[in-house]
């Protein structure tokens, strides 16, 4: 059998999206345009972005769950179609697969509401069950969108197992310390950080990130990128800490920019490149996903993150 290097364990969504001038306040009706149907939900982004973004030679594994219906056909083709393997995307007869509405404001800033649906159905049994799957990865990814039990469970039988866990704390909510004890990279944003953190939501300037990841790290994770938008991003692991800057583009649409940077940090570190260049690469790989529209249909190939470090040399 061979040994999966990069598994994701998570959600997928059919994403509705839509362009608004401005977000609706409560009780008002807005006009919007350019509605599209992209194959989302954050672990299939993830699992789509390793696909795309390692090539050929890795084996790269979605672990997840769908409904009996056309949304789920549609996005175990998406990540087909990136080499992600799917055979172990299970499907229930309980829910349907999981959907999220988006609206998207001039500048690229969304607004994101999640059913979980099918993602939902996952329990702790299925999490056991993943042991063969996950034993041996290099990298087994997790985001919060699937069953708290079940992200737990898996974390702690994945680092059994030997693998690296990173764990995207979104959407954000307080987090046990016995979870993250088992996390070997935690990977928040700003406003993700300051929830597990206890604080108000804040803009952290790259010069006080540092303040921000040692207290994350008091929280019982090995290390940190705290990711700072079009700033970059800030990894910490209590030896060595590092700011990479990020890319300044024309940008469309922010969604999965993060499910995108964590694809690219896992692709590069399976690969064991240097910190600095594996940071450098997700922030870039971020930066391009985010002057397209929708999830997965903005995510890009390797090819075009080379090209635009290429191009970018310098910046
Ligand atoms: O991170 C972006 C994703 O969040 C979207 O694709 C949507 O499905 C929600 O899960």
């Amino acid at each position: 059998m061979s040994r999966p290097a990069i598994v994701v364990v998570g959600s997928l969504n059919m994403d509705f999206v839509v362009k608004v001038q401005a977000l609706p306040a409560p009780g008002q009706t807005v006009l919007g345009s350019d509605f599209r149907m992209i194959p989302g939900g954050k672990g299939a982004n993830q699992a789509c972005g390793a696909g795309r973004l390692a090539g050929s030679g890795h084996d790269i594994r979605m672990i997840g769950c769908v409904g009996y219906d056309l949304f789920a056909d549609h996005l175990k083709a998406s990540l087909s179609a990136a080499g992600v393997d799917i055979s172990s995307i299970r499907s229930t007869k309980s829910a349907a697969t999981g959907i999220a509405t988006i609206w998207v404001e001039p500048g690229g800033q969304n607004s994101i509401v999640v059913a979980p649906g099918a993602n939902g159905a996952l329990d702790k049994r299925d999490a056991e069950s993943w042991r063969t799957t996950m034993r041996n990865a290099a990298w087994v990814l997790f985001q919060l969108e699937t069953p708290l039990d079940v992200v737990d469970t898996a974390l702690a039988v994945a680092r059994a197992g030997g693998a690296q866990t990173m764990l995207d704390p979104a959407p954000a909510r307080h987090l046990p310390g016995e979870l993250l004890r088992h996390v070997s990279l935690l990977t928040p944003n700003e406003t993700e950080a300051s929830i597990l953190l206890g604080s108000p939501a804040q803009r952290i300037e790259p010069d006080r990130a540092h303040e921000m990841t040692a207290a994350l790290l008091r929280l019982g994770v090995q290390a940190v990128v705290l990711k700072l938008g079009d700033a970059g991003c800030f990894y910490d692991d209590g030896v060595r800490a590092q700011y990479s800057r990020g890319f300044v583009v024309d940008a469309v649409d922010a969604t999965a920019a993060g499910d995108t940077f964590n694809a690219a940090l896992a692709v590069a570190l399976a690969e064991k490149r240097p910190k600095a260049e594996a940071l450098r690469f997700a922030n870039a790989a971020a930066a391009i996903s985010v002057t397209r529209m929708g999830a997965q249909a903005s995510i890009p190939v390797r090819g075009e993150v080379d090209r635009f470090l290429e191009v970018h040399r310098d910046g």
